[in-house]
């Protein structure tokens, strides 16, 4: 008799193996391969030697209506799905402990119940009692959904094929643990054997599910990126403690733009949706200051004003310290070495620290310029005009790259009261709405027009 193959899974990218090594070929984690016997016999003694089943072959024109998709009535929320929630889908939602992943999901789980779908509710970290004293505090006692405590994924896969709910929440995957897997819950194997089953379930029954993950302090959903890989959505939920907004970014998704965020603020009574971002983000600006920009952003298709501030001090190190919180690392250091051997402004021996206001991550290139402005307006003392925006991306050349949706960029400026922007040249501009444009063709010419330095 054959012996059951044994394989090597590493834990960390989900990569198997049939032998042991010390490193993962595939993520090249070091001793992250365990031995992992499979969940289940698979297809087995049928398949040998027989021939399969032809697959029935289709063209790609559409023959049936795209799913209907479910809007909550949370514009927010909705524009990060796409458009709505869609069946036999399983989407995954990451996020610090206590930044709000249970509310915004009670919150959710009551709308999409008043909107008609059979809503269930599993939590494995909180009593009932618990769930129903924040569902009283958040007014949603009279919300049709279904509430169950349960961490047994085999019982609340029974209850799930018997009842047939549209939507499932599963709050957390880090709570669940399967009694055929051998390790204990929150480990990677139970996490990926319920991320499994629940993804199964949601395509084989048409349901939605959502699955809250945690997140380790590295910022990745703990437990294995294969689950990441298995569910069609991955949202995190993000925000700084201490500051109330909260941020829903879409980074994966397979039913609409990935890259969308939805802006909420924790209220007293929950989460409550900022339909105007850049207001929100720009309220706690003061009187123009050296150091702080105003840069006109795209997040997803929505245009958002985020104020980035920067300070440059001497150091009192022999290695001068660059501190960035909200922004890539890798970027401001690119910046600082196109200033200092493009436009010749020194950084050596100054610390350099660069935040953006609000608790906003920004990842877009066209921030560049915003930056690079920061840093000037900082080391030279000079406060950049408070009714001015700044956008564009630079070339490690010192010039300046024209960058998408400049019409949006302005027309939000102009909303908000700003009335001139310093941007790139060569951008074919349509609309300006009213904003004064100082089109710049390099980094040097900022740091001479605006800043008189250089
Ligand atoms: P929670 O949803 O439990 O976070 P997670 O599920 O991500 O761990 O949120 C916990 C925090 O939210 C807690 O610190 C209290 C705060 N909160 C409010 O400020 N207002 C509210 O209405 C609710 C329900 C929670
Ligand atoms: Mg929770």
């Amino acid at each position: 008799m054959a012996k059951p193959q044994i394989s090597y899974t590493c834990q960390n990218c989900g990569a198997h193996s049939t032998k042991w090594a010390g490193q993962c070929d595939g993520c090249g984690e070091w001793n992250t391969l365990q031995e992992e016997a499979p969940l289940s016999a698979g297809p087995g003694k049928a398949l040998k030697g027989g021939r399969g089943r032809k697959l029935a072959l289709t063209d790609l024109s559409e023959k049936e209506a795209p799913p209907p998709r479910t809007a909550s009535g949370m514009d927010e929320l909705d524009r990060v799905l796409g458009g709505g929630l869609v069946p036999a889908s399983a989407i995954l939602v990451g996020g610090d402990p206590g930044i709000g992943k249970s509310t915004l999901l009670l919150q959710a789980a009551a709308k999409f119940a008043h909107a008609g779908l059979k809503t269930f509710y599993i939590s494995g970290e909180e009593a009932s009692a618990q769930v129903r004293l924040r569902a009283a505090r958040l007014g949603l006692t009279d919300a049709p959904v279904q509430l169950a405590t349960e961490t047994s994924l085999r019982d609340i896969m029974t209850t799930l094929d018997e009842e047939r709910p549209d939507l499932v929440i599963i709050d957390s995957v880090q709570t669940m643990w399967s009694d055929n897997v051998d390790s204990a819950p929150g480990s990677v194997s139970q996490v990926r054997a319920t991320a499994q089953e629940l993804t199964t379930f949601a395509k084989r029954r048409g349901a939605a599910v959502i699955l809250v993950g945690h997140v380790t302090k590295e910022g990745q959903i703990a437990g294995p990126r294969v689950v990441e890989h298995m569910v069609d959505t991955v949202l995190y939920f993000e925000g700084e403690r201490g500051h109330q907004f909260r941020i829903l970014r879409s980074v994966k998704n397979r039913f609409g733009p990935a890259d969308e965020i939805g802006v909420f603020e924790m209220t007293g009574g929950g989460l409550a949706e900022v339909l105007n971002p850049s207001a929100l983000f720009l309220s706690e600006r003061g009187e123009p200051a050296p150091g702080s920009v105003v840069f006109a952003g795209i997040e997803g298709t929505r245009p958002v004003l985020v104020e980035f501030q920067a300070l440059v001090a001497p150091t009192p190190h022999s290695q001068p310290r660059r501190t960035v919180v909200g922004w890539d690392g890798g970027r401001l250091a690119m910046i600082l070495a196109v200033l200092e051997s493009r436009c010749g402004i020194p950084f050596a021996g100054l610390d350099v620290y660069l935040n953006v206001a609000g608790g906003l991550k920004v990842s877009e290139p066209a921030a560049d310029l915003a930056v690079a402005a920061a840093i000037l307006s900082a080391r030279e003392d000079v406060a950049v005009p408070a009714e001015c925006v700044v956008f564009g991306e630079i070339s490690l050349s010192g010039a300046l790259r024209p960058v998408g949706q400049t019409e949006n960029r302005l027309k939000e400026a102009a909303k908000l009261g700003f009335s001139s922007a310093i941007a790139p040249a060569g951008g074919k501009i349509r609309g300006r709405d009213g904003m004064s444009l100082r089109e710049m063709p390099d980094l040097t010419a900022v740091v001479g027009e605006v800043f008189g330095a250089g």
